[in-house]
């Protein structure tokens, strides 16, 4: 196979780790984009080399600042070449029924989930188009498609990632360059594991699967979508819940 370059924001991260390693097993050499004030980088690359994934390089930068996003870019490049596959996978939560939310706690949620697919997409896409290959997957969430209370600001965001994608892909369609979302459920990650233990186990009960995803299920799929065999496949949406929603 081709390898490629793949840059994955929020790579360091539970559902990030698992696409890095993913696309790595690929063959892929990845770019892990992480925020500036993630401060255990140095135990994270540690623990990726103890696995067998010794070749990631670090960019740092905050998606949602677009200053940030064009020197990520630029590092990526002068380090490994053009960005070949970019997975747009940060996100935060500031979850609150919305009489009690406020503009700060809305601002942040569609400002890193959401302005931040712009942020990113704007520094490879056109390179992507002039090369004619390019893969761009974008995590939106089963919330972004069912809505879910407590996340109105969540819910916004990430069916805009999915408006965005669907959007872009027709744009992209002819130049080689595809454009798809994954809607995880519910994994097993720290952003699931901090909602109060009754409430997740009353989703995990409506889950008809009876449990979280494991960040690997949702991992594979990207490398999926990334790789040439996912050539015919854009502005798709892949809902990955144990059956909890269907489109
Ligand atoms: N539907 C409708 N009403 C609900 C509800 C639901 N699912 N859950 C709670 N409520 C109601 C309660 O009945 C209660 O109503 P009353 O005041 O009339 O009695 C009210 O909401 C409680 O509101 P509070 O603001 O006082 O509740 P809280 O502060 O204790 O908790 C919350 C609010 C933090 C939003 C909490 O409900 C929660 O964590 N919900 C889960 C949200 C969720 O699923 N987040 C997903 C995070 S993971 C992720 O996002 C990854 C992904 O992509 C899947």
């Amino acid at each position: 196979m081709t390898q490629r370059v793949a840059l994955v924001t929020g790579a360091m991260g539970g559902l990030g780790t698992a696409i890095c390693q993913e696309l790595a097993k690929a063959g892929h050499k990845v770019v892990a984009s992480y925020h500036p004030q993630f401060d255990n980088k140095d135990a994270w690359l540690a623990e990726m080399a103890e696995a067998g994934f010794k070749d990631f390089v670090c960019v740092a930068g905050d998606v949602s600042s677009l200053e940030d996003c064009q020197k990520m870019v630029a590092e990526a490049e002068a380090a490994c070449g053009q960005v070949d596959i970019l997975i747009n996978n940060a996100g935060i939560t500031r979850d609150r029924m919305f009489a009690k939310m406020e503009r700060d706690g809305w601002d942040a949620v569609i400002a890193t989930n959401l302005t931040s697919l712009f942020n990113m997409t704007k520094q490879v896409s056109a390179k992507m188009a002039e090369r004619g290959w390019g893969r761009i997957v974008n995590i939106s969430s089963v919330n972004g498609v069912k809505g879910q209370a407590g996340q109105t600001n969540y819910s916004a965001a990430k069916a805009g990632v999915i408006g965005f994608s669907k959007a872009l892909a027709a744009e992209l369609a002819a130049k080689g360059v595809t454009v798809n979302v994954i809607c995880p459920g519910y994994v097993a990650t720290k952003m699931v594991m901090a909602i109060k233990p009754e409430v997740l186990q009353s989703i995990i009960d409506t889950v008809p699967m009876k449990r979280l995803a494991k960040p690997e299920e949702i991992g594979g799929a990207c490398a999926y979508l990334a790789s040439d065999l996912a050539a015919f496949m854009t502005g798709a949406t892949m809902n990955i819940n144990g059956g909890l929603y269907y489109q």
